[in-house]
């Protein structure tokens, strides 16, 4: 048992590894070192980052070492300089900071090989048990792959990055009805078991969740395309009034990377301009733009609760799933995952993946915006650091779920939050919308059905 853990865990190290060399390998020294964005830091500061965490968790804390550098820390300390500060510090040059990552990492395996995991997880107390702080750091390096994947999106040069195309959406996709419907009633939300789930996630609980619709899959650059056409942007009535202010300061009109060629939009891809693809879900929309989004078809924003229990509760056992399809780990046939492609499927896509309410996509190809702040559940306990959640508990941040393409299968999972400020637009986040269901007289959901987009068409939705 604890064998096929030791192997799991270093094929994980492993897999975030190969990302990380895929993706600091393939600029030059200049772009490496460069800042591409006041919101980024240079591709050298991941790099470094990512084996200091390695080297502080797992060989300090874990291991017992002394520090390898012990001046070095501060450096690549997250809370000690913001993003926009790190290119003028004293960081390692990309030689030895990889150096560095190799030293840590062989050290690292070492350590793998006589560390006690044979207890279980007990939250709270020793990191190793059922791997723990091994599944921390590669999911820690997984999530900045995804990061340097965002750096690179805004980098702007010659393209080095490419990925196959994603094949045309399944026969079914067009057949699909545009919402599903999520039976009102308790389901467990979060997790106490999974092992492998960051303190955020936790404890499960339960959660009462009234009856609603939820989009069958993530909203598409051609829906997005016609709210824009309709003059949303223009029209506050849609807008929340910070979205607004927010709106007019920040001069917004379209998603990040959308360029308008005649009657036709364009986007940039990895470095390409080639035109928007109107079955794509829609990617680097802010917060406040999918709520306008959801107002003016007349919805909105679904609740992180909401969410989960559609990704996961499976209403035939009464019980959460870790995935939509089920408790087997991500495979290429259920999700859009790990940056093998490096944009959405089209809406549709993966049917395998979808969960028990019909929905698809939940987990890959766009991160989706809710309604919820960043709170921490029932119960929470910061475990091992207050940084990795409790620092960014409350109002200013809104939670997304799912994972996008850039999303390692190892940092995926129905119970996986992530956070960001609202007018973030340079994540790869999109969003699907839901609705309350209203009863009839009947007690059947009214409008359960596809209804057709756009304000104005009476709808028996509450808001
Ligand atoms: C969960 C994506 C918001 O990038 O700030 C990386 C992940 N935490 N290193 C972030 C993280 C520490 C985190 N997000
Ligand atoms: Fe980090």
């Amino acid at each position: 048992m604890t064998e096929t853990l030791r192997e799991r865990i270093a094929a994980e190290l492993a897999g975030a590894r190969q990302r990380t060399s895929v993706l600091t390998e393939c600029v030059d020294e200049a772009d490496l070192t460069a800042q591409h964005s006041p919101l980024m830091s240079p591709l050298v500061w991941d790099l470094a980052h990512v084996a200091n965490q390695e080297e502080q968790w797992l060989l300090r804390e874990v291991g017992g070492r002394d520090p390898m550098h012990p001046d070095m820390d501060p450096l690549y300390d997250a809370f000690e300089h913001p993003r926009a500060e790190r290119p003028s510090l004293p960081l390692l040059p990309p030689a030895e900071a990889r150096a560095y990552g190799r030293e840590v990492r062989g050290r690292v395996l070492d350590l793998l090989e006589v560390a006690r995991l044979d207890e279980p997880l007990s939250f709270g107390s020793r990191l190793t048990g059922g791997g723990f702080a091994f599944g921390m750091i590669a999911q820690h390096e997984a999530q900045h792959d995804e990061t340097m994947l965002i750096t690179h999106q805004i980098r702007k040069g010659h393209p080095v990055l490419t990925g196959p195309d994603p094949g045309p959406a399944p026969a079914d996709a067009s057949r699909l009805p545009r919402e599903v419907l999520v039976p009102g009633g308790p389901f467990t939300m979060g997790t106490s078991a999974e092992p492998w789930a960051l303190d955020n996630e936790r404890p499960a609980h339960t959660v009462h969740v009234p009856s609603f619709l939820i989009d069958t899959t993530p909203v598409t650059c051609g829906a997005y395309a016609g709210f824009i056409a309709d003059g949303g942007y223009d029209d506050p009535r849609w807008w929340t009034e910070a979205g607004w202010q927010h709106r007019k300061r920040a001069g917004l009109s379209a998603p990040l990377y959308w360029r308008r060629d005649g009657a036709q939009w364009l986007r940039t891809v990895f470095g390409r301009t080639q035109p928007v693809r109107p079955e794509e879900p829609v990617l680097h929309v802010c917060w406040y733009e999918a709520d306008a989004y959801a107002r003016w078809a007349g919805r909105r924003l679904p609740t992180e609760a909401e969410w989960e229990k559609a990704a996961r509760f499976d209403p035939a056992t009464g019980t959460s799933r870790r995935y939509p399809w089920g408790n087997d780990e991500p495979e290429p046939r259920h999700a859009n995952l790990g940056q093998a492609l490096l944009r959405p499927a089209p809406a549709g896509s993966y049917p395998e993946g979808a969960a028990p309410c019909g929905a698809r996509q939940l987990l890959g190809d766009v991160w989706e915006w809710t309604s919820s702040d960043f709170l921490p559940y029932p119960g929470f306990t910061a475990w091992p650091y207050r940084e990795y959640s409790e620092a960014f508990f409350g109002p200013e941040y809104k939670v997304l779920r799912g994972g996008s393409f850039a999303v390692s299968p190892v940092a995926c999972r129905a119970t996986f939050r992530n956070w960001d400020y609202p007018i973030r637009r340079q994540i790869f986040a999109g969003f699907r919308t839901a609705r309350s269901a209203v009863l009839s007289r009947r007690g059947d959901p009214a409008g359960l059905v596809a209804c057709g987009g756009g304000p104005g068409v009476p709808r028996p939705e509450s808001g």
